[in-house]
């Protein structure tokens, strides 16, 4: 069992509200109503614990409606460290179509100021050498920018603790200047960071000093780059539930397989598996552990030219 302390700086209270047909502009019913504490930290949090890790937790979190969040910690039982912020953490409204649509509706985080970013550093930093891995997760909040969280991610990677992003957008490019241990983009954001050769973009992150390059492709799986791993995963096809927890689950299970020093090959078909484990529920986690294993046994392996 290792210790990971996730970082989620701008989790989210996800509302799912279940519908026929969205029709704009006029009042619809919602004939199903779920609410879930989440935000990608957080995410690949509860998967590590379903893998057996402890856990501690970190980021920023709205004062005004944190109970959900310290619900969620209190019930698998991890170590609180969220810095509490004045107002309510974002609301991310999910409409669910019958037929199978979703439409988004992202709420703006809390603000966050200087003096919370001081605070978390502060907190953390006796902390991190009694780490195994440190995830970084999600987006960020406003208040939040892209050069403190370059120093940040230097501060967390100076502890010597393997440091793991996944991020987007200009956080992801922050990420990447500062070449943390692993990173996990999927080729939209690795694109967008890095230009459309993704080959070459993998080669420069490598060269740059980022030991491993998870580079995740939907449903067509995944290419793992790293001392010594060329690999490609292809997963079963399987039927879509929801995709929400996806990437989370793909980053944990790998960083469950790297620290437990398992072979490239049983990480990446374990990652792969419970990736498409996740795809296949609403929610994402490992609860059918037969399910999993007959995932595992039909994921296909190829290796990829270096
Ligand atoms: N339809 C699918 N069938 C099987 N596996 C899937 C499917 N979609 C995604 N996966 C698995 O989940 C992994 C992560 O998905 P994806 O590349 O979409 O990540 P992402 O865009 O970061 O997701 P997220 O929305 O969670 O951030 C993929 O590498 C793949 O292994
Ligand atoms: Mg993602």
């Amino acid at each position: 069992m290792a210790r990971i302390l996730t970082l989620t700086l701008n989790p989210a209270l996800d509302l799912t509200l279940r519908l026929d047909q969205l029709q704009p502009g006029v009042v619809n019913r919602c004939h199903g109503f779920a609410s879930h504490a989440a935000g990608k930290g957080l995410n690949v949090a509860q998967v590590l614990a379903d893998l057996g890790h402890s856990l501690s937790v970190a980021g920023f979190l709205g004062r005004a409606n944190a109970a959900p969040f310290e619900a969620l910690m209190h019930r698998r039982g991890f170590h609180d460290l969220f810095v509490r912020v004045p107002g309510e953490t974002r609301s991310n409204i999910k409409l669910a179509e019958a037929d199978g649509r979703i439409t988004d509706l992202n709420g703006p985080g809390p603000q966050v100021e200087a003096e919370h970013l001081e605070q978390l550093l502060e907190e953390l930093a006796p902390l991190l050498a009694g780490h195994d891995a440190i995830v970084v997760a999600g987006s960020l909040p406003r208040g939040v920018a892209p050069e403190w969280f370059a120093g940040l991610l230097r501060r967390l990677r100076a502890s010597g603790v393997p440091l793991a992003v996944d991020s987007s957008g200009a956080a992801l490019s922050a990420a990447l200047a500062v070449a943390p241990w692993l990173v996990k983009p999927n080729e939209e954001e690795l694109a967008e960071a890095c230009g459309s050769d993704l080959a070459a973009a993998v080669r420069g992150l490598r060269a740059q000093g980022i030991e491993h390059v998870l580079l995740s492709r939907g449903a067509a799986g995944v290419d793992w780059h790293g001392p010594g791993i060329a690999l490609r995963a292809i997963p079963p096809r399987v039927a879509v539930a929801s995709t929400v927890g996806a990437g989370d689950s793909l980053l944990a299970a790998s960083l469950h397989g790297v620290l437990s020093g398992w072979p490239a090959e049983r990480t990446l078909r374990l990652a792969t598996a419970v990736a498409a484990q996740a795809v296949t529920q609403v929610g994402f986690g490992i609860h059918d552990r037969e399910q999993l294993a007959r995932l595992e046994a039909a994921v296909q392996l190829q290796s990829l030219e270096e």
